[in-house]
């Protein structure tokens, strides 16, 4: 399978956002992943709704929004309105994960679980079989430009193995870190959506760091 890119724009210029939009749409980048944060769950604060609907009205590319807030549940129809396509929600900030897997789909959503590095994998297993991907984070979530953990990498090979015994059609993911440098250790541990952002906002050129990360493959 080709692998997918999901932009995070959490590095974009918000004061120019159009541009960095136009960008991606221009480039070989599949998703939008919008980084959507509570300042609770996670220490930071990013953007909500009016940020994503004015995405949504810019592209025609699916919009992967990754949940960083405490009770998810309360707002994913919210999501759904705003023309979001992917929903993850983190597996730590909800009593209830499978509703809110229920719910998602409800609403019309593929359904993500993200869980942190710290995180025991064993705690996907229940879901595994009603999600359409798992998150597997390779940074503490809440700020782009961390160092790559790479303790992800054996996490992200442990998690593949349990796709493709119970739902070899859910997706893998992994978000934080990830650069043209190990994109292909990324994908060769199972993952098949990179998430990536000051990688490429922080280039030169960010269109050809794009192709770079989707088609670069070491011998
Ligand atoms: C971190 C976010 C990431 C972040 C990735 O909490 O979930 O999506 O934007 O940024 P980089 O690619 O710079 O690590
Ligand atoms: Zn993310």
């Amino acid at each position: 399978m080709e692998r997918i890119i999901a932009l995070s724009m959490l590095s974009a210029d918000f004061g120019n956002l159009n541009k960095d939009i136009e960008m991606v749409n221009q480039s070989e980048a599949d998703w939008f992943h919008l980084d959507i944060m509570d300042g609770v769950f996670v220490p930071n604060i990013s953007f909500g709704f009016p940020v994503v609907k004015a995405i949504f009205s810019k592209t025609n590319k699916p919009l992967d929004a990754h949940l960083m807030i405490i009770e998810p549940e309360k707002y994913l129809a919210r999501f759904a309105e705003a023309g979001v396509q992917y929903l993850s929600f983190h597996y730590e900030a909800t009593k209830d994960p499978q509703s809110v897997i229920d719910s998602i789909h409800e609403c019309g959503m593929k359904a993500g679980m993200a869980i942190k590095p710290a995180t025991d994998i064993s705690v996907l297993e229940p879901f595994v079989k009603s999600l359409d991907y798992i998150l597997v984070m390779s940074v503490e979530p809440g700020y782009s430009g961390q160092k790559f953990m790479p303790l992800a990498l054996e996490r992200a090979k442990a998690v593949k193995k349990m796709i493709e015994s119970i739902n070899p059609k859910c997706l893998l993911q992994m978000d934080g870190g990830i650069s043209t440098l190990n994109v292909d250790d990324v994908e060769a541990a199972g993952v098949d959506v990179i998430v990536a952002a000051s990688a490429v906002f922080n280039s030169s050129n960010p269109d050809a760091t794009i192709s770079t990360l989707k088609h670069k493959r070491s011998l």
